[in-house]
C-alpha cells in the first residue's frame, strides 16, 4: 500500500493508524428480506427527493435519475444554488435544511401538495472538523451528528407518511465504507488509514439506522449505499472515483421499483460488509 500521510479522504487528513486498531469480529448486515412491498395504489411516474442535491453526489444522482425518467425534487439549504442546480437539470427545487424541523416539514408539505413521493435519498452530509481525532470536541460531534445522523431521522419521520402512500416506497441512505468495521480493519482498504472519529462513527450510525428502519417499515425498501472515495467538495476533490462512479450504488437502489432486499448495505461492487 502507498504511504497515505496527508491525503484527504472525506475531508479529513489520513494518518496511518493501522497499528493501533483493535481487531474486532466483523458482523455482516443480517436482516434482509426479499419480500416485495405491499401495493396500495399505482402512480405512473417515480417521484424522488434527494437531500443536498445542489452539488457533488446529490447533483449527479439527480442528473442520472432525471435521465432515467424520475421526477426529481432537488433539496438544498441554499435557495439560490438549489434553484440554479434544479434549473440546470430540469429538476424541481425544494428548500431543505436537514437540521431544521421547520424546513423539513415545509418541504414535506410542498412535495405532498405536488402529488407525493416514492423514493427518498438521504444524501446530505458534512465531513466535520479536519482537526486530529484526539482534538475533536463535543460541539463538533453535535454538529456532525446533527446533519449526518439526526438529519436522516428527521427526514424519515417527516416523509414516511408520503412514502407509505406510494406503491413502491424506497429509502436510500448515503452512508460510507468509513463507517464499516470490516473496511476500517482491512489494511488493503483506504478506509483503514483514516482517523476521523466523528464522521466515521456518524456513518456507522447511518448504516445501522438503515437496518433498524428496514425493520420499522417492512412495507418499504430501506437500504444504504456507500459511494466509495469520490472526488467532491467533501474531500477537496481528492477522491479517486468520478461522481458517476460514486453514484452507481445510489442509482441502483433508487431504481429498483420497490423490489429487492431491504436492510442491506451496498457499494458499486454489490453487498458490502458492515
Ligand atoms: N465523496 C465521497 O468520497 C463520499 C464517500 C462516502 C460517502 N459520502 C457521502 O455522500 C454524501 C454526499 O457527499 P458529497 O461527497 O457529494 O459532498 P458535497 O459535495 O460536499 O455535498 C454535500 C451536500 O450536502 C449538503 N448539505 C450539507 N449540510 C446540509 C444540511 N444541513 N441540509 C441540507 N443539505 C446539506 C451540501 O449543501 P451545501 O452546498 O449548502 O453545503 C451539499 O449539497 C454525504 O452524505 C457523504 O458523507 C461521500
Amino acid at each position: 500500500m502507498p504511504i497515505l500521510h496527508g491525503v484527504i479522504l472525506h475531508g479529513v487528513i489520513l494518518t496511518v493508524t493501522a497499528g493501533s486498531w483493535v481487531v474486532l469480529p466483523v458482523p455482516m448486515l443480517t436482516w434482509a428480506t426479499t419480500t416485495p412491498c405491499r401495493r396500495r395504489h399505482t402512480r405512473r411516474m417515480t417521484t424522488t427527493l434527494i437531500t443536498g442535491a445542489n452539488k457533488g453526489l446529490g447533483y449527479e444522482s439527480a442528473r442520472r435519475l432525471i435521465e432515467a425518467g424520475h421526477t426529481v425534487w432537488m433539496g438544498a439549504r441554499d435557495a439560490g444554488r438549489g434553484q440554479q442546480a434544479a434549473d440546470a437539470l430540469g429538476g424541481r427545487f425544494v428548500h431543505l435544511d436537514v437540521t431544521s424541523d421547520a424546513s423539513v416539514a415545509a418541504a414535506a408539505d410542498t412535495v405532498a401538495a405536488a402529488g407525493g413521493l416514492d423514493v427518498l435519498i438521504n444524501n446530505a452530509g458534512i465531513s466535520g472538523p479536519h482537526s486530529p481525532g484526539a482534538e475533536q470536541t463535543a460541539a463538533d460531534a453535535l454538529s456532525v451528528y446533527g446533519t449526518n445522523v439526526v438529519g436522516v431521522v428527521r427526514m424519515i419521520r417527516a416523509f414516511a407518511p408520503l412514502l407509505r402512500a406510494s406503491n413502491a416506497p424506497t429509502i436510500v441512505n448515503v452512508t460510507s465504507g468509513l463507517g464499516s468495521f470490516a473496511f476500517v480493519h482491512d489494511p488493503e482498504r483506504i478506509e483503514s488509514r483514516v482517523n476521523a472519529p466523528l464522521y466515521t462513527s456518524s456513518k456507522s450510525a447511518v448504516t445501522m439506522l438503515t437496518v433498524q428502519y428496514a425493520k420499522a417499515f417492512p412495507e418499504m425498501r430501506v437500504n444504504a449505499a456507500d459511494p466509495g472515495y469520490t472526488a467532491t467538495d467533501l474531500n477537496g476533490n481528492n477522491g479517486m472515483q468520478t461522481v458517476h462512479e460514486g453514484t452507481d450504488a445510489i442509482v441502483d437502489l433508487a431504481t429498483r421499483g420497490g423490489e429487492g432486499p431491504t436492510g442491506t448495505f451496498i457499494d458499486r461492487s454489490g453487498v458490502a460488509p458492515f
